[in-house]
């Protein structure tokens, strides 16, 4: 007889750009002892890669034959380095028009869809802590649990503003916000799999927590409902 395979556990974290998904996922997954899939920079990579082969982001066919053919590679624990090709691109990627061609090219289904096995590879014992935007709608419907992080736009134009000054980038909060709004816009409105929570998740507003506040209340929801039980 063949016996059921149970699952390995994922835990999805979906929201809006600047909610503070990404830094919560890593220090999840950190004290999970899980993977974690960073799929924003899936879209990210795959613009970039777009730009470097003279493919528009618009050209729905010639982005999606793009995605199969990458070699991408991701640094593993506090290693947040990202590669394209043999080249680190981590600085590239994460420039805010890099962000703004990803939500482009991530609005075309055939670009989806050419991620979609891409992004489910990751899953692999002892567990996956998934951050993006579709993670629990689309890609681990299964998710044992789902939570959708947020913030006001005016707080994540803040946070991410103090993050560039810090860096000593020279910016224009207006212009962070107006950006914010645009790609808040653009991610919510598209046809396919629509930045919105699953049903199911528990959504959290960061807007006045702490990170180590967010990460403890996502820990007691996994624990309670048995994720982080192997
Ligand atoms: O999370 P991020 O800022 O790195 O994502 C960049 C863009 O990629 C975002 O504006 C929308 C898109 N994206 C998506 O559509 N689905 C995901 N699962 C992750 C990102």
């Amino acid at each position: 007889m063949i016996e059921a395979t149970v699952a390995v556990p994922v835990l999805a974290i979906d929201g809006p750009g600047g909610a503070g998904k990404g830094t919560v996922s890593r220090l999840l997954a950190a004290a999970l002892g899980w993977h974690y899939l960073d799929s924003g920079a899936l879209y990210r990579i795959l613009a970039l890669a777009a730009t470097r082969h003279g493919v528009g982001l618009e050209d729905e066919a010639g982005v999606a034959a793009l995605a199969p053919g990458l070699d991408i590679r991701f640094g593993t624990g506090d290693d947040d380095s990202v590669w394209l090709d043999g080249e680190e691109v981590s600085a590239q990627i994460r420039h805010e028009s890099a962000g703004t061609m990803a939500s482009v090219v991530a609005a075309l289904p055939a670009v989806r869809q050419a991620l979609l096995l891409r992004q489910r590879a990751f899953r692999q014992a002892p567990g996956l802590v998934a951050d993006g935007r579709d993670m629990g709608t689309v890609v681990f419907t299964d998710a044992r649990q789902k939570v959708f992080l947020t913030a006001s736009a005016q707080e994540r134009a803040d946070r991410r503003y103090k993050q560039l000054i810090a860096k000593g980038i020279d910016v224009n909060i207006g212009d962070l916000l107006a950006d914010i709004n645009a790609r808040d816009a653009r991610d919510s409105n598209r046809a396919i799999a629509p930045l919105r929570p699953a049903e199911d998740a528990t959504v959290i507003d960061t807007t006045r927590l702490s990170i180590p506040e967010v990460v403890a209340q996502i820990l007691a929801l996994v624990t309670e409902n048995g994720a982080g039980v192997s």
